[in-house]
């Protein structure tokens, strides 16, 4: 079963995360999981991903401009309806708005048809609300909810979808 993981990145912070998340996955079996930036995806595996997580730096309190134009125009060869979404965010500051980035991902994935999923308070700690979150002063902290994220992203993908 195949996860595709999207990101948009400009320093390499979002990138970073975004490989915790795979790492995090490739703990599950069954599954391959590939990264790509926004602008080099590719649509034949995303189409055949049961699961599509997105990443985005916070640019003033939102997702990046590059993560509404592969919403509004990247994707239009890709049926994304039905599959599992997934969002993520790296900030700056603790309140720089990084849950509204997250919000402003999971939109774009409703509108798209998709079922979006975090684990929320249904799992045991730690409590990842609406997707990770990774601020500038807790940086390497980080890692381990985004791997913790992957894992549960693929259990959730092999319970959803398995035959
Ligand atoms: C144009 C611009 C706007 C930004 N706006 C915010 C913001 O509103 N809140 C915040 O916490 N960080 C903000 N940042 C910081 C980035 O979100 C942060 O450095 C991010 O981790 C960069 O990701 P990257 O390394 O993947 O490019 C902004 C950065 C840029 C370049």
């Amino acid at each position: 079963m195949k996860i595709s993981i999207l990101y948009h990145t400009r320093t390499g912070k979002t990138a970073d995360m975004a490989n915790e998340i795979k790492r995090g996955i490739e703990e599950v079996s069954d599954i391959e999981v590939r990264l790509f930036p926004l602008d080099q995806a590719d649509p034949a595996f995303i189409q055949e991903s049961k699961a599509v997580i997105v990443g985005s730096p916070t640019y003033a309190v939102n997702a990046c401009w590059q993560v509404k134009q592969w919403f509004d125009e990247g994707c239009r060869q890709i049926h994304l309806g039905g599959k599992l979404g997934a969002a993520f965010a790296t900030a700056d500051f603790p309140q720089g708005g990084a849950d509204i980035t997250i919000l402003n991902i999971l939109t774009h994935m409703i509108v798209h048809g998709m079922l979006v999923y975090s684990g929320g308070g249904a799992c045991q700690g730690p409590i990842i609300h609406l997707g990770p979150v990774c601020i500038k002063p807790l940086y390497e902290e980080s890692r381990k909810q985004f791997q913790i994220f992957g894992k549960r992203i693929a259990e959730k993908t092999l319970e959803l979808f398995s035959e």
